[in-house]
């Protein structure tokens, strides 16, 4: 079923007066009713750089001026209790174009469902780092971390580092030197198997609710071990020109896994990136990816956020940078409507 394009997220212009967009947002009904045994909510600590700036895409305006800073605001919890799936779910974050919202997606979700309460890991799997850089999780050159436990073979355990932005969420760290991995892995023996036997080692002695993969943007090794670690795929669709450009090559890829490696994986989520509501083209990408994975598609759009791009600079998701803004609210609805059916698929 194609979803109205009025989703009142979408619009960038909001950004600064995000509030007037929540009520849109609320989980269904009864929601947080079901959720009573799920540990206490994550307070935001994190405070809010006095002066976020802006572009020619958000202009300042005066709502945005008179935004209190969160010094001056009580602490109040960012997000209600959420739903706990009956099974870990193992979530690789996954597009083979670049650019298109992996990173920003992996470590906004993560940090919603921790928020929520959840027990969350973060795999980072992408030379570049990135959302390590996000969570607030050093990653610098001899950093251990996904490299050691794919070669070397060290633990998990041994090496997660539990990120600032909430306490029950913790990341396996990437240097530059994973890098290197895509190459040194093609000598290896079960070579496509290999973060699969160390995540499961680790999630015996570390139950958790969900485990994300941020994948680079490629189909080489490194993607190719979160395909068979995983059981679920969450694709990000950024709202562009050539949008499905690739998908249907992860697709292929999908279900040679499939077929060869892990029977268990399943396209399960695609969310729609970067949306900018002025333009009829990102209009229409909705359009054409809600008709293409009617069922897969989460019904909220992540807008093109200012607030988004620059939270990463403070070593931070959106959510703690700017709890307030569009972009955040977009990302805890998101997640919620993730945590909403994984707790029901299985139940
Ligand atoms: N909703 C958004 N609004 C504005 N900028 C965004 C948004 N989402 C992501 N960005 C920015 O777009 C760029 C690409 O995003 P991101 O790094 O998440 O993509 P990626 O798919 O992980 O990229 P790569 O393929 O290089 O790993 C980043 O600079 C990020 O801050
Ligand atoms: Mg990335």
């Amino acid at each position: 079923m194609t979803e109205p394009l009025t989703d009142p997220v979408v619009a960038p212009d909001n950004e600064a007066s995000g509030q007037a967009d929540i009520a849109t947002l609320a989980p269904p009904d009864g929601m947080a009713a079901t959720v009573a045994d799920v540990p206490v909510q994550h307070e935001v600590t994190h405070p809010v750089p006095a002066e976020a700036s802006t572009d020619d895409l958000e202009p300042p305006t005066p709502e945005a001026q008179a935004e209190p800073e969160a010094e001056s605001a009580p602490a109040r919890p960012l997000i209600e209790p959420l739903p706990a799936p009956p099974d870990t779910r193992i979530m690789v974050v996954a597009n083979q174009k670049g650019g298109v919202g992996k990173t920003t997606t992996t470590v906004n979700i993560a940090a919603a469902l921790a928020m929520g309460g959840l027990s969350v890991l973060v795999i980072d799997l992408d030379p570049q780092g990135n959302a390590s850089t996000a969570l607030g999780v050093e990653h610098s050159t001899g950093t251990r971390g996904t490299y050691e436990v794919l070669l070397d073979g060290d633990a998990i355990e041994d090496l997660v580092v539990v990120s600032q932005e909430a306490p029950n969420l913790r990341v396996l760290p990437a240097t530059v030197d994973l890098a290197a991995a895509e190459v040194e892995l093609v000598s290896v023996v079960a070579r496509e198997g290999r973060l699969n036997k160390a995540l499961r080692t680790y999630l015996k002695d570390h139950p958790a609710d969900y485990v994300f993969f941020d994948c680079p943007p490629s189909l080489g090794l490194l993607t190719l071990n979160a395909l068979v670690a995983a059981n679920e795929i969450l694709i990000p669709i950024q709202c562009e020109y050539y949008a499905l450009e690739g998908v249907s090559q992860l697709m292929q890829t999908i279900n040679l896994v499939k077929g060869e490696l892990n029977d268990e994986l399943d396209l399960s989520t695609v969310l729609l990136t970067m949306f900018d509501a002025r333009t009829k083209l990102a209009a229409q990408v909705v359009d054409e990816v809600r008709a293409h994975f009617t069922e897969q598609t989460l019904p909220m759009v992540i807008p093109r956020s200012v607030r988004i791009s620059e939270a990463p600079s403070y070593g931070q998701t959106v959510l703690t940078y700017q709890p307030e803004s569009t972009g955040a609210e977009s990302y805890l609805a998101a997640a919620r409507e993730i945590a909403r059916r994984g707790a029901k698929e299985n139940s």
